[in-house]
């Protein structure tokens, strides 16, 4: 289950009921973590090819003397020792085959597969006969493979065969706006025994982060979290201190009680300034406010600092 309400999320779950009805090769894009194999396999669940094997292979784990027969099998015998065995497209049959960080192929494997994406045909490594597969493959990358064609790190036919249809996964930085009800299910997901919820101030702390590592990241926070948490209610403190830090620096620089709302929040303005290297557009953008906002801001921070405007 794709989870998500950013609108985003909701069309890309839009995206993969009408994409996979059909049996184009699709290119799942987005940074690690993002829930790119999530959507292959959602891919695959709404498709007619359901009841078929759903088989996923990591390109970059493949040494490249083992990828070809990894991928498309190996006759019994080729070698002294070796014995016989189907290649992931033959088990993938009637159903999904998802090449997982397609981008680290090298450039000689690319070729074969490009060669067997044409046809839909198998040779074994050490076969005689060529058999026809019937698969549907999803490829999915962290890396941007249109730039990795320009640099020539990846060929340019095959790039065109894999992203007929593209599907790009966007980090969970860019759509915060998930991180509660994921947050959630996540913790439903995980829970031992107990029904596990998240309290506020978590809650403010895990929206106040990156997520470099993105919904992975926050999975293998919450699980830590109902692993070593003493309760039933996920507290700041059951967080790592990487993802909390920037969370406690806002909060500890909150006001004491003595300070208007109007002072702290010019003072805050100026904090997310000094943040953005005294770029005015970026701290706009970063606050979500208009520049003459901005400005008024910091004209009421010099008024201020005349101390004209201190509250008792
Ligand atoms: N929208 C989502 N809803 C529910 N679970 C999600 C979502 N996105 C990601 N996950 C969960 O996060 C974890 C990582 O997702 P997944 O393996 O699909 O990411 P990935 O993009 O393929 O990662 P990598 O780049 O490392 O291969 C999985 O446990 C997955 O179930
Ligand atoms: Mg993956």
């Amino acid at each position: 289950m794709i989870v998500g309400q950013s609108l985003v999320m909701q069309k890309l779950r839009a995206d993969v009921i009408r994409i996979g009805a059909t049996n184009f090769t699709v290119l799942v894009e987005g940074e690690s973590g993002v829930g790119k194999e999530l959507v292959a396999r959602a891919l695959h669940d709404v498709s007619p090819r359901h009841r078929g094997p759903f088989v996923a292979v990591n390109c970059a784990a493949l040494v490249e003397t083992l990828l070809e027969a990894e991928l498309f099998g190996i006759e019994e015998r080729t070698a002294t020792g070796v014995r016989g065995r189907r290649g992931k497209f033959e088990l993938a049959e009637g159903g999904t085959l998802v090449l997982a960080e397609v981008a680290d192929l090298s450039v000689a494997a690319q070729a074969k597969l490009l060669r067997v994406l044409q046809d839909m045909r198998v040779e074994r490594v050490g076969g005689h006969s060529i058999r026809a597969v019937n698969t549907r493959v999803v490829a999915a990358t962290n890396r941007r493979l249109a730039d990795q064609m320009q640099t020539k790190r990846f060929r340019e036919d095959l790039y065109y065969r894999l992203s007929g249809v593209e599907l790009c996964v966007p980090p969970l930085r860019l759509r915060r706006d998930d991180i509660p009800l994921l947050s959630r299910h996540l913790l439903e997901r995980h829970r031992q025994a107990q029904q596990m919820e998240l309290g506020t101030a978590a809650l403010d702390a895990l929206m106040a982060f990156d997520w470099p590592g993105n919904v992975r990241q926050l999975e293998r926070v919450l699980e830590r979290a109902i692993a070593l948490g003493p309760g039933s209610v996920v507290d700041v403190s059951d967080l790592p201190s990487i993802v909390t830090k920037g969370y406690r620096d806002l909060v500890e620089d909150l006001p004491t009680g003595s300070e208007s709302l109007r002072t702290w929040s010019s003072r805050y303005v100026r904090g997310v300034l000094r943040r953005c290297d005294g770029n005015k557009r970026k701290a706009c953008d970063v606050l979500d406010i208009s520049y003459h906002t901005l400005r008024s801001h910091l004209s009421f921070a010099r008024g201020a600092t005349h101390g004209d405007v201190q509250t008792p």
